[in-house]
């Protein structure tokens, strides 16, 4: 059965590249199958507060390069009060929007799958900068951040070696290594800690002094910001501070490794937080490309009636998932290609 009324867009969670070139998918799309086109403003907040605009050629005309996202992004969690489902419902009949398509990451696809069940119709599209969203290989924005926070290693590079020191470079990502591991091997580094491999700082010791032995008398380490203190020392650290929607604030885990390293060591040591670098400026090609396919998928998925799913992309083929078994779930690194990663990872001592 095609799908008869306006098409709504929004934008929830972190930002990231790429958000604006999947809602000018969305648009473009919409429009050729005879739809209107919704803007939502700020994510799941702006469709309660019922702050929407209609969207156009017009407007999505050259945003595919842009950062950031035109419809504004929020944390608001809609189904932590019945009183917000309801004034959502009440917006989506007001105006006449008889679909929405959802592009944010694992809250606010959690979020989507409650919307769902309580019979909006909708289809989600997977982004974040932390791709770890479950059932897709990839997410919007990943491909950005991983090419920044490489850029930022080959420059740590120069500046390590100029001074002989350990650079250490503590990347986003929560409670996932996707993007450090990435970042990591992509960018060469000597190390890389993340939350789902435990390594202790013993070990991370020795193969930093193996290399110095060998010669090369500087290290880059590439840490993620949910790899827990813990598991590096056996530190038992003060929880994370938590942020207004009840989410980790990772603080402090690169700056603890510099000082432990650079204690037990005796080596000049220093520390990069990258911080929200990495979710900011202009999409790669990649990213351009993965969101403005799965923007058409996800109209694709309206036109034909077929709700309650996310449109993801597996093994270079866009698949259609269910939101309940997406919903609750996340991915991290593939320990595989972590070993990969740290087989040629520094230089281990000439035997
Ligand atoms: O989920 C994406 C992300 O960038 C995480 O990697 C990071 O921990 C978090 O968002 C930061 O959130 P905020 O921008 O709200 O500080």
């Amino acid at each position: 059965m095609a799908f008869t009324g306006k098409i709504g867009v929004l934008t929830g969670g972190g930002d990231c590249p790429g958000l604006n070139a999947a809602i000018r998918a969305v648009v473009r799309s919409g429009i050729a199958h005879g739809y209107e086109v919704i803007g939502i403003r700020d994510g799941w907040q702006g469709l309660i507060a019922n702050d929407i605009f209609p969207l156009s050629d017009h407007l999505v005309s050259g945003i595919i390069s842009w950062g950031g996202t035109i419809l504004g992004t929020s944390r608001t969690d809609p189904v932590k009060n019945p009183d917000d489902i309801a004034a959502l419902k009440r917006a989506l009949d007001e105006q006449g929007i008889g679909a929405l398509v959802v592009i944010g990451g694992n809250g606010t696809l959690s979020a989507a799958k409650e919307v769902a069940e309580k019979g909006v119709h909708l289809v989600g599209i997977p982004k974040t900068i932390d791709n770890d969203v479950f059932g897709t290989d990839v997410t919007i924005g990943f491909d950005t951040a991983v090419a920044i926070a490489t850029e930022a290693i080959d420059r740590l590079h120069t500046t390590a070696e100029s001074h002989h020191r350990i650079m250490i470079l503590e990347v986003m990502g929560r409670r996932s290594g996707r993007l450090a591991l990435a970042a990591g091997m992509a960018g060469g580094a000597d190390q890389i800690l993340v939350p789902e491999i435990q390594v202790r700082m013993d070990e991370v010791c020795s193969s930093l002094e193996a290399r110095s032995r060998a010669g090369k008398k500087f290290s880059i380490v590439v840490v993620a910001e949910g790899t827990r203190h813990e598991d590096i020392a056996g530190t038992v650290v003060p929880a994370c501070d938590r942020d207004e929607c009840g989410h980790e604030k990772f603080v402090g885990i690169g700056n603890f490794l510099g000082k432990e390293l650079e204690r037990r060591l005796s080596i000049e040591t220093r520390v990069t937080v990258l911080g929200h670098v990495q979710r900011g400026g202009s999409p790669t090609a990649h990213d351009r490309i993965l969101a403005t396919r799965l923007g058409i998928a996800a109209v694709e998925q309206i036109h034909t009636g077929s709700f309650g799913c996310m449109v993801g992309m597996q093994e270079g083929r866009i698949v259609q998932v269910p939101l309940e078994s997406v919903a609750g779930r996340s991915q991290g690194v593939d320990p595989k290609v972590y070993e990969e990663a740290m087989n040629v990872a520094g230089i281990t001592e000439h035997k």
